[in-house]
């Protein structure tokens, strides 16, 4: 088994920017990975090589042409790293805006029938997906998460999907809950019933834990958000099938007909996400033999998920004479102690302590988390387990034992 040991720990950290500070409160424990994971060195130096350059692509000179072989050297590297099957990839203004494309277009071009999600999913596809099936007469069904364990099966899937669903919605893993859900066996229960469905996964706070495999997963759509994955804010990027690509789509008149892009493309957001897969591809070569690189990516997607498992294990279970979260009579973790789903996150309420106030104090010891409140992006999780607001702890695979005993000692005063 792929393994992150602490001298790679080390290497893995030092890739990173800002690991264990904030320009503005100096030292900091980053335990807000959920809202944007750490960038790497590499993308801010490409960031800011590539700010630098006046050229557009598609001009007869040697720096444009320079341009045009970074987007798809790019793109051949994402469709290696996430394992594609044909399709394409293209960048958009975020996560949220290639979300709500993809299922405009996706509705728009599927005809009368159901748009079939769930509502563990971010207001970003719900959003998209109330009004689009109204514009295109569709109906939206949503089915209801599990509110014990924070995800949603494929079996439940099973159930609710009907001849008629013409597009379907999974989320790849919760912000709020940190719970990922089976993506291939949604899929594979939605196409045993629906096999044309147009299928669109929102693997915004998946990617940042490795083990794409879109191959596996046989759906139309996949967006994440670069920043959620080592890169940085701006842009967003997905991937779409040839099914998707050839329904209509905003586009120029006598334009490339497959051309997804909206005007001139940002090359550094492109270069940033080669950065981004050859991190991976580093780290999959540390941790494993393997010379085949979608081997390699096979491999760090293991180990960041071992590292991250032991994180939360710690987390939740103590560390040295440390005292786990499960242990602290005051605290509620959602979706349970014990749950092979969770992805490097723990979301927890504290009796008698407002969430606010426990992040505020752990913030005050330098440990930075977040506060997820019953409101339109976390209420659909929160307010059916009665909660107004809930305590988001985020880990990514750079983080620490070290970092986590730091979390668990303040906890113990702050639940005490
Ligand atoms: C699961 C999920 N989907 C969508 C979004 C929206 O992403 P963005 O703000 O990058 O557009 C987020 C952001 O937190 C998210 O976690």
């Amino acid at each position: 088994m792929a393994q992150i040991n602490s001298l790679l720990l080390e290497q893995v950290r030092d890739r990173f920017a800002q690991v264990d500070h904030c320009p503005q409160q100096g030292p900091r424990i980053f335990f807000e990975n959920a809202g944007g994971a750490l960038t790497l060195n590499t993308v801010v130096d490409t960031s800011q090589a590539y700010a630098a350059i006046p050229d557009n692509q598609g001009r007869e000179n040697s720096g444009s042409h320079e341009l045009v072989r970074v987007i798809n050297k790019a793109k051949e590297d994402m469709a290696v790293f996430m394992n594609a099957p044909g399709g394409q990839f293209f960048v958009g203004e975020s996560g949220t805006e290639l979300l709500f494309r993809l299922i405009m277009n996706a509705c728009l071009g599927a005809g009368a029938g159901v748009v079939l999600g769930s509502t563990l999913e971010h207001p970003a596809t719900r959003s998209a997906c109330d009004r689009w099936a109204r514009i295109s007469g569709q109906t939206h069904v949503l089915i209801p998460h599990d509110d014990a364990t924070g995800t949603v099966t494929a079996e439940a899937y099973t159930a609710a999907v009907t001849p008629d669903t013409k597009v379907a919605t999974i989320l790849h893993t919760s912000p709020v809950t940190g719970m990922g859900v089976d993506v291939a066996a949604v899929s594979q229960a939605i196409r045993a019933v629906a096999p044309d469905c147009f299928i669109i996964v929102d693997g915004i706070q998946h990617a940042a834990h490795g083990r794409i495999d879109l191959t596996a997963y046989n759906v139309d759509g996949y967006v994440v958000s670069p920043y959620k994955v080592f890169s940085r804010h701006g842009y967003g990027v997905a991937w779409i099938s040839g099914r998707l690509t050839g329904l209509e789509h905003n586009a120029l008149i006598d334009g490339p007909a497959d051309n997804w892009e909206m005007g001139t493309r940002d090359t550094g957001a492109y270069a940033t996400m080669s950065d981004v897969v050859g991190y991976f591809e580093w780290l999959g070569s540390q941790v494993s033999d393997a010379t085949d690189r979608r081997a390699k990516f096979v491999a760090a997607g293991e180990a960041i998920h071992a590292q991250e498992k032991a994180l939360t294990d710690a987390m939740i279970h103590g560390t040295g004479n440390l005292p786990g979260l499960a242990e602290m009579e005051k605290v509620t973790i959602l979706g349970g102690v014990d749950n092979p789903a969770r992805e490097g996150l723990v979301s927890l309420r504290v009796a008698g302590v407002p969430s606010v106030d426990v992040v505020k104090q752990l913030n005050e010891q330098c440990i930075r988390t977040h506060l997820r409140k019953a409101d339109h992006y976390s209420g659909n999780v929160l307010t059916p387990l009665g909660m107004d607001s809930c305590v988001r702890v985020s880990m990514c695979h750079y983080n620490s034992v070290a970092e986590v005993a730091q979390f668990l000692g303040a906890m113990k005063t702050i639940a005490a």
